[in-house]
This record gives C-alpha cells, structure tokens and sequence, in this order.
C-alpha cells in the first residue's frame, strides 16, 4: 500500500467507519455532520457504512436521532429530510467497553455480519485520550488490525500525548499493533483549505518564492486568537494549556507549512520530510531562554470557570519568539501566539518584509515608510492581504499604506470553503496521508514544547492575567517592542482594512 498516491482505497471495496467514542462531542459536532456533507456532495465512496461504538446504551434509532440533531445544528450543508434517510440508511451503532478485549471480539463479529465480506476499515479515536493505548490494544488482541480483508486504518485525534515521553509511548503502542502507513494522526488546521493554500500561495507561483527568506523577511508572525473562552472544556483544557492545546500541534504545523523548503511533489513522504526537516531546525528555547522568549498568560475569570481547579495556574494565553537554524531562516523571529477570549476569532500569518535601506519619500505624518506586509488569512476572513505604499492623488510627495485583497468568498462564493474534517476523513479513508502528522514531526515538536512545558510549570515565567477581549497580557508586546517590532493585524474585514489604511495603522 502507498500512503503517497491519491486514494488507494476501494479496489472495488466498501468501507466501514468506526468511531470509537461515538456518544462524545466530536461525533456530533464534527464527525457524523462532516460525513453528511461529503454525502450530499456525493463524495463519500459508494457504500461507506458508519459505525458509532461507545458504552451508552443507545439502540440504533436513538443514536441515529441523536446524530441527526447534531448534523441539523451544526451541519454546513442544507439539511434534507430525504437525503439524511439515505445517509442514516448506512449509520448503525454497537455498545461495548473501550477498555474492555472481550467486548472488541463482539465487535469483530457485528462487523464481519454488517460488512459480509471483504472491506476497507477506518477506525476512528475519538474518545478521551486517556483510552487511545487501550482500544489500540484491544483492536490488535481482537485481531482487528491485519490487512487481510481490506485496508485498517486508524486515526488519531489530538492530543497525541502530553509531553514527549508520553507521545513517544503512545507510538510505541501504536507502532505494536499498526505499521506507520496504517497511522493518521489528525490535525484539523492541516485540513482548512486556507492552511494548504499556504503551499499553493508559495509553490504554485513564481512572484513570492524568491523573496521569501532572510533577506527580504524581516520576522513572520503566526496569530490564532479565540473570542470564546473555556466553555464546557475545563476537564481537559485546565490540564493542558495552550501550549499543549494549540502550540504543540496546530502553531508548528503553521510554522511548518510557512518555512519549510519546496516539497518535490505534493505527496504524503515528500511533504512529511520537509515538515520533519523544518521542525528540525527550530532551536528549542530552553534555560534561562524561556523567561526571556516566551510569555504566559491566564484571562481575568478563567479561574471561576466551571471545571477550573482552584487557583489554577493553568495558560490560557501563549506567545514565543522562536528561531530556525536555517540556511533559509537564520536570524527571522518568529513569532508565534495563541489565546482564549481575546478581542477576536482570528487565525493568521503575517509575513513583514524588510524596510527600505533608504527612502526618498517620507509620510506627511513624519511616520517613516512602512514595510511591506502580506497576511495569509486563514480564518474567519479567508485570504490573503498584501499591503504596500501608494502615492496620495494630487500630492506631490504623501503616500499611504494600502491592502490589496483577495477573498475566497468574493472569488469562489460564501459557501465555497468545506470543514476541515470534510477533506480529513475523505484523505484518510482513501489512504492519502500527506496531511497527516507523522510520527517522526509528533516527537519532534514535543522536543520543542517539553522545555517550556517544564518551565511554565515551575513557575519560571510570571503568569501574566488579561482583561478578556483584549489582546492578551501586556508582556506579549514588549516580547516584540524590546527589538523594535509590535505585533500586527493583516486580515479582517474589507472594512477595517480601509480604516486602518485611512489611518496609516495596522
Ligand atoms: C482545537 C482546540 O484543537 O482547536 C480548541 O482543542 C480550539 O481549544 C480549536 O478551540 C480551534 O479550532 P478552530 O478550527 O475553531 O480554529
């Protein structure tokens, strides 16, 4: 099997899906939703059967209800009375422990009945990752693994461990009973459309490649800020932080997809090496470094979260300059945050090119010229913004910092952009792992989270608080006024760009 071509899956073969946790929140909300899409766009692979497992004591018909209100909610797609008959047609749920061997040998037998015959297999973690080493465990005792009646595959929700011993674990568990092309370790941000155009944006055009390294890049800054605090999540969130939650996945793959060197095509190994590669060359912030590289923050109120432990000093707030031992990257910060109940929902990449070496032109404002800006926008404002001088008409010499803008939704149309887990699910049950992490890039960001992990948790670094709603602790600026620099917004509204243009701001 290749985990390099498109989809290797089929070969004339059904597949069943089976996702372990299926009574959870991730079913409802992403999974069972996600699948219903790819239905309605007729994506799904011809009799693709969907198996919910949990311990719940659902019959079929209360799961299959519950998964309809779930895809009525939260759902992109226009719900349909007769097209969801004909998904639910292929949605069956089984009971069983998760921890439990005996009960995998049940559940063998329930789909060797349901599938009659040869048939690929997607089994998908979506519990508590307290349980994946478990049901790996189980599904190799109960013989569950082998490929002699179609393809198994796993996927692996985040988090995958809490540290870097305890990811390395859970490979080695997963590496007893699964080979690596059987493995896909899930990231959501790698299936946004706007996280690959990163890849097109760089390596399908000619204009940006060549000044893209030190010596046109000034530093790049990688923002995914939330509006939303906590929520409902205190149970897991309050003992993982947002360096567990957000930096050791979701912010280095980022990192990785803006620094990394020209895949040799657009396939699993090949792109997976360069990921490992750039990974690689990040300089772990260690020592004495993380007092001065990284800040911490908590929001005002965190604590009185439901679930919060008292007078936790859990982050809810990160931000860490960080630096690539590159040929490519030697001496560009990057700047990387991430946060709870900030002022905005906003994920995006700023590229700040270098200054002038001179100007003939000066800002009737005094304000020197500013440096060029791109802002690869990945949420909510899909795009990319490029912002450059432009002469002020009928002024002999004022000019004016200006975006210009591309958006999805005026090129491609308001719904043009699927939910990640579309693309994610439909690549792994056709076996096309390239956005998936592989073990190799697990180990090597926990080598770069562990250091700082260890020393937020020893109190190493002030835990700063923040108003909600606000940009996050104050100490997050001065990590980037101390050389010079402030953190910047590119994407956003139409509107707000023409304001802060107007104001020369930004
Ligand atoms: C998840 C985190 O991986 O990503 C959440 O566990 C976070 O805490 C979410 O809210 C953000 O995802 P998105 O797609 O809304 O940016």
């Amino acid at each position: 099997m290749s985990v390099d071509g498109a989809r290797t899956t089929s070969c004339g073969r059904p597949t069943t899906i089976v996702i372990f946790g299926a009574s959870g929140d991730l079913t409802k909300r992403k999974l069972v939703p996600a699948l219903y899409n790819l239905h309605v766009k007729g994506r799904l692979p011809e009799g693709t059967r969907i198996v919910g497992y949990a311990r719940r004591s659902y019959d079929g018909e209360q799961f299959r209800g519950l998964m309809r209100e779930g895809t009525e909610e939260f759902s992109s797609a226009t719900f349909e009375e007769g097209v969801w008959e004909e998904f639910e047609a292929n949605l069956y749920y089984a009971r069983g422990d998760l921890s439990a061997p005996g009960d995998f040998g049940r559940l063998r037998g329930t789909l060797e009945e349901l599938e009659g015959g040869p048939s690929d297999r997607l089994y998908y973690l979506a519990t508590a990752p307290d349980l994946y080493a478990a049901i790996i465990e189980n599904l190799g005792g109960a013989g569950m693994a082998g490929e002699e009646e179609g393809h198994r595959r796993v996927v692996v929700e985040k988090p995958f461990g809490r540290d870097l011993a305890s990811a390395l674990d859970l490979d080695r568990g997963i590496g007893a009973v699964f080979g690596e092309e059987q493995v896909f370790r899930i990231d959501h941000y790698l299936g946004k459309e706007t996280a690959q155009n990163v890849l097109f944006f760089r390596f399908a055009n000619t204009l940006f490649e060549p000044v893209w390294n030190r010596t046109y890049v000034d530093s790049v800054q990688i923002t995914v800020a939330e509006s939303v605090g906590v929520g409902h999540r205190a149970g897991y969130y309050d003992n993982a932080s947002v360096l567990r939650d957000m930096f050791q996945n979701h912010l280095l793959q980022l990192l990785a997809l803006v620094a990394m060197e020209p895949p040799a095509s657009f396939s699993a190994t090949f792109l997976r090496d360069e990921t490992a590669k750039v990974l690689a060359s990040v300089r772990p912030v260690e020592g004495a470094a993380v007092k001065t590289a990284t800040v911490r923050g908590q929001y005002e109120g965190y604590r009185e979260e439901a679930g919060v432990a008292e007078g936790s000093g859990t982050a809810t707030y990160g931000a860490i300059e960080l630096y690539l031992d590159n040929w490519r990257w030697q001496g560009v910060p990057f700047y990387l945050r991430s946060g709870k109940a900030l002022a905005e929902k906003s994920s995006e990449i700023v590229i700040r090119f270098k200054s002038l070496p001179h100007s003939m032109f000066s800002r009737s404002d005094g304000a020197g010229v500013g440096p060029n800006v791109l802002g690869l926008c990945l949420q909510p404002d899909e795009g990319v913004h490029l912002r450059f001088e432009a002469k002020v008409p009928g002024d002999v010499s004022r000019m004016r910092p200006v975006d210009m803008t591309f958006h999805y939704a005026d090129a491609f149309g308001e719904d043009a952009i699927p939910d990640a887990y579309e693309r994610l699910l439909l690549d792994a049950v056709g076996g096309d792992a390239a956005l998936f992490i592989r073990s190799d890039a697990i180990g090597l960001s926990w080598r770069l989270i562990d250091p700082i992990l260890k020393a937020w948790e020893n109190d190493e670094v002030p835990l700063s608080t923040y108003a909600p709603g606000t940009w996050g602790p104050e100490e997050a600026e001065q990590l980037l006024a101390r050389d010079g620099r402030a953190w910047l917004r590119s994407c956003g509204g139409h509107e707000r760009s023409r304001v802060e243009a107007a104001q020369g701001t930004g």
